[in-house]
């Protein structure tokens, strides 16, 4: 496996990474826009993404959650709308729970998109987030980016990675999505993508054709994952 992380640590660049998965979860917010053109979607720990201005869609309601400091900054970038709200604060706490209900009445299954995010907390918070979106928002999707358990080892040994300058750490990751469904009967894992399911045009420039072949067939170590809560 140590081959595979020196392949793709040598080609993949962390922004290259943040834009491929960023592709892939605009893709199945376009799909869940499709099935609820007025459906609501809470984007969990934004920071600066971008991603309601991809979507530039106004029948939609949209949420933007991210930590006081962050999201002050964030203030100062974008404009709130009327169908675009920031809330400041933590996913752990349930603030965020009633101004998000307060704008879904008819209870229609939201999307949830955390990305870039669970792997820096740890299981048991991992599961307070998808509970109390069960307990809440029952019927809602969850997007999020998953990492394997050998990545985090993998950082943790790699000195002057980005992720030491800013001080953060990966906690939390599994090797297979489908281990969430025992948390809770009523998770169900609807798709679960890595870069290798985009079009070869997003991939051609950092990965040759040997390593994307090779990545058909191992477990890469990043997946996005869609969960279903029923
Ligand atoms: C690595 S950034 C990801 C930003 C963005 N989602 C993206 O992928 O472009 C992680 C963000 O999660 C936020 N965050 C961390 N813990 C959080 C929590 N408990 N509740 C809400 N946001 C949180 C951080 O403040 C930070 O802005």
């Amino acid at each position: 496996m140590n081959f595979f992380f020196r392949l793709i640590y040598k080609v993949n660049t962390l922004a290259l990474a943040c834009i491929l998965r960023g592709i892939l979860l605009d893709n199945w917010a376009r799909d869940y826009i499709d099935k609820f053109p007025q459906g609501t979607i809470i984007d969990v720990g934004v920071s600066l993404n971008t991603r309601c201005e991809r979507l530039n869609n106004d029948g939609i309601s949209y949420f933007e959650i991210d930590l006081p400091d962050t999201m002050n900054l964030r203030r100062k970038l974008v404009n709130e709308k009327s169908n675009r709200k920031f809330i400041n604060g933590s996913i752990l706490n349930n603030a965020w729970i009633e101004k998000v209900a307060a704008t879904n009445p008819g209870n229609q299954p939201c999307l949830f998109i955390i990305e870039g995010v669970l792997q820096y907390l740890d299981e048991k918070k991992v599961k307070k987030v998808f509970s109390s979106i069960k307990n809440n928002f029952p019927g809602s999707l969850v997007a999020f980016d998953l990492i394997s358990p050998s990545m985090i080892k993998k950082s943790k040994n790699a000195a002057n990675t980005s992720l030491s300058k800013i001080n953060a750490e990966f906690t939390w990751g599994l090797l297979n999505p489908l281990d969430i469904h025992s948390w809770d009967k009523e998770y169900k894992i609807v798709d679960v993508k890595t870069y290798f399911d985009l079009p070869d045009k997003y991939l051609d420039r950092e990965f040759n054709l040997i390593q994307r072949l090779v990545f058909k067939f191992v477990p890469y170590p990043v997946k996005m994952v869609l969960l279903k809560i029923k």
